[in-house]
């Protein structure tokens, strides 16, 4: 029997790679424009740093995660996300040293173990940012501008944006015992899961899908009007720019994240059409994170999208490949080694060129070019060959024209460049 994949962790196949390519240029590229500049980091890290940062309650570090002992007894775990260890390695490599500001992006695989379905898998991709050393609400509104923007970009305008503030160390105690309290009175309504949670993590209850939960939490205290004085203004400042540079968003007060680390400002990119995996990107600010993980006082906020959902928005769209410029149809074994040399020198040139490696006929590689949709087909046969030429035929109109073999690489070039 053959060995196939692992459940849950998908092979990107060429017929799709365009489309990755394409969102991962586009990140590149826009990310750029706002001082964003690349970090890689392994996939995987001490478990350690996971728990300290995702938190302990969470469904991520309590269910979901892929650790293992490697052969010198360490607990290691392939990252679910990149918010963490990007922070390992700025705090490791005192980043902070070199700017006063760091402006990062990331992107490449996270590993989950969650129940696959249509846009949730067990190793999916992440295109993430994270700005680290301003606190500053612009910067909230920048981060969200620079998300819109590449979803603009992208053309997908199929989401929304939804916003809302978690408070900071201050006033999320109040607004967590405000929630406990509240939950404790509907204990036999909840489901067997919050029962469990309600205590340590109550607001992902505010997340549970099942009915009951959704009806027992509909009247549940709003973590906005728990707020501190500097967490509402903060918040009111986001919005304040945002309108200021006409992002659209709604807030959602109702939002909590999976992850313990934020702080006032949380974010996702919501879409209708991907049934229940409705995020397509989320984040927010973790003013703490550094701290708690060792590193300085620095604020930071970030977010990352779901690169597979993202490719699920763009699939009505044709990111088609462009054919080969050329297919060289060559017969007889001297017409193919000059074939082969003429293809060489175009390809090193950066021209995508083709030809037949089976010594097919004629006809069979001149139904190759045709099914390739090449622009051009280059014909060689030993009378061209011993006659110094061959034949250029458009496929588009059919015409042919005659070229000559001593510099034919320029010739070619002309033609195709045109
Ligand atoms: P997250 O909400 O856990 O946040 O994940 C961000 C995005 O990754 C989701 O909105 C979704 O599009 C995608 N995603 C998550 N899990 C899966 C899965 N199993 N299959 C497919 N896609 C998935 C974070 O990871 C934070 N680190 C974001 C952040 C960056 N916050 C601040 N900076």
């Amino acid at each position: 029997m053959s060995i196939t994949g692992i459940k849950g962790m998908n092979d990107i196949l060429p017929a799709d790679s365009a489309c990755w390519q394409f969102l991962e240029q586009q990140a590149r590229t826009i990310f750029a424009a706002y001082g964003c500049r690349e970090i890689r980091v392994p996939v995987v890290e001490k478990t350690e740093l996971f728990c300290r940062s995702i938190g302990e309650s969470t469904d991520i570090v309590e269910k979901e995660m892929y650790t293992f002992t490697d052969r010198s007894n360490h607990s290691l775990t392939l990252r679910p996300e990149g918010t963490a260890p990007v922070m390992r390695a700025f705090i490791q490599h005192k980043l902070y040293n070199t700017d006063q500001v760091s402006k990062l992006y990331y992107m490449g695989p996270m590993f989950r173990y969650e129940r696959p379905q249509k846009g949730r898998y067990r190793q999916f991709h992440q295109i993430g940012a994270e700005i680290i050393g301003i606190d500053d609400p612009r910067i909230d509104a920048q981060v969200l501008a620079m998300l819109s923007h590449y979803f603009d970009a992208v053309g997908i305008d199929d989401v929304s944006l939804q916003i809302n503030s978690l408070g900071c160390p201050q006033c999320r105690p109040g607004y967590r015992q405000a929630l406990v309290d509240y939950l404790q009175q509907r204990l036999e309504q909840l489901c067997p899961d919050c029962q469990r949670r309600y205590l340590s993590n109550p607001l992902r209850v505010l997340d549970c899908k099942v009915a009951g939960c959704k009806q027992s939490t509909a009247a549940a205290p709003s973590v906005l009007d728990h707020l501190c004085g500097d967490c509402a203004d903060h918040f009111t400042s986001v919005q304040h720019h945002l309108d200021l540079i006409d992002v659209d968003y709604t807030i959602n007060n109702r939002m909590v994240r999976g992850l313990d680390y934020y702080t006032r400002t949380t974010f996702e990119m919501v879409t209708g059409s991907l049934g229940a995996q409705n995020a397509v990107a989320a984040g927010g600010r973790y003013d703490g994170l550094i701290e708690e993980l060792g590193g300085p006082a620095l604020p930071g906020i970030g977010f990352a999208m779901g690169v597979e959902r993202l490719v699920l928005l763009l699939q009505e769209r044709d990111i088609s490949v462009p054919p080969p410029a050329l297919f060289i149809a060559a017969l007889g074994d001297n017409a193919v080694s000059a074939a082969f040399t003429i293809m060489h020198k175009l390809q090193r040139q950066g021209i995508h060129v083709e030809m037949d490696f089976g010594g097919k006929s004629l006809k069979a590689q001149m139904r190759r070019a045709n099914k390739l949709g090449c622009r051009y087909t280059l014909l060689l046969g030993e009378d061209e060959l011993a006659s110094g030429t061959a034949q250029l035929k458009n496929m588009n109109d059919s015409s042919q024209n005659t070229l000559q073999l001593a510099g034919i690489e320029e010739q070619l070039r002309t033609v195709l460049d045109a």
